[in-house]
């Protein structure tokens, strides 16, 4: 009798479909994928993978992206309520108001926003690229930049341009005050802190002046554990992120800056699920023909820029 991961691997095949899944999905469903990626990698293995399907192991606004770049695909979001904070924070009725209110300013939108909001947009950005996309724009222009607050008073800081900010957050990295991280530091003075720019403390010029403290997207974290010869390393965003460092890194020694960076609405796929979406077609992201077409301008040109 075929256990659950069994009767996956087997679906897989026979609907020639792959699992993306992001770092902060649920270990087990990390396990069952076959590529992991932070939002930006998952954006380019949606775009180049030959799979007939692809199978989302993250929340809904991930999916969507997938079937916004890959319409020849069918894509599925195995748990399609699962939310996020930020995507909820702007919906396009909202982000046209904020655009008449400044009708020369560039829109750039973090890729954690929907189908109708990117449509509105000019260029996308996720956290592994957002300062080399501001930084591309020209700098006589005004740039509205939404919907991360948090994200985006990091980019001001680093690169020194001035945007117009919306007031979203994500509800898992805002918890992670300046405090937190200054106590971390004093703490563990032998370790990295690796923190994701989407935090509260992002924008603190003390926390940036720390010599041992570093911003990256989730994947950027990775790819800084393994070209690291420190040993330890406090990891400052989603917890479940250091199931895969723990996987690459079995010599290292991880702490969590908090134990409650969980985000849940991440748990919400399930390997049930996944196997419902493979079985059944449950979950398919269906976008309409004009919204995805106007959506897919704003991530081409994120994906030029880099
Ligand atoms: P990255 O995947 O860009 O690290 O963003 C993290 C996140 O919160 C995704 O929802
Ligand atoms: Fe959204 Fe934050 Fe969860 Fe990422 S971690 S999906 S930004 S709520």
């Amino acid at each position: 009798m075929e256990n659950i991961r069994e009767r996956i691997s087997r679906l897989k095949k026979e609907r020639n479909a792959v699992i993306l899944a992001h770092y902060y999905a649920a270990p087990e469903v990390q396990d069952v994928a076959d590529f992991l990626g932070d939002s930006l990698g998952l954006s380019r293995l949606a775009a180049t993978t030959d799979a007939s399907a692809i199978i989302f192991g993250g929340v809904h606004f991930m999916a969507e992206t997938a079937a916004i770049i890959s319409p020849e695909k069918r894509v599925f979001a195995p748990a399609p309520d699962a939310g996020c904070s930020l995507a909820d924070s702007v919906d396009a009725a909202a982000l046209r108001k904020w655009k008449e209110a400044h009708p020369e300013g560039i829109i750039v939108s973090y890729v954690n926003t929907t189908a109708a909001v990117k449509a509105e947009t000019d260029y996308c950005c996720t956290s592994a690229n957002a300062v080399k996309v501001i930084q591309a724009l020209p700098e006589n222009r005004e740039i509205l930049f939404g919907p991360d607050r948090n994200l985006g008073t990091h980019i001001m800081e680093i690169t020194g341009r001035k945007m117009e900010l919306w007031s979203g957050v994500c509800t898992v990295h805002d918890e992670i005050s300046s405090g937190m991280i200054l106590d971390a530091a004093a703490r563990y003075p032998d370790a990295d802190i690796l923190i994701h720019p989407e935090a509260a403390c992002s924008g603190d010029s003390e926390v940036l002046q720390l010599g041992s403290v570093y911003f990256y997207s989730t994947a950027g974290m990775l790819s800084h554990v393994s070209g690291s010869d420190k040993k330890k390393f406090v990891i400052a965003t989603e917890i479940d992120t250091i199931h895969q460092l723990r996987k690459e890194n079995p010599e290292k020694i991880f702490i969590p800056l908090a134990p409650s960076l969980l985000c849940n609405e991440m748990k919400k796929v399930t390997l049930d699920k996944i196997l419902a979406s493979l079985e059944h077609g449950e979950g398919e992201v269906l976008i309409d023909s004009r919204t995805r077409e106007r959506a897919l301008l704003p991530i081409r040109r994120m994906l030029e820029i880099g």
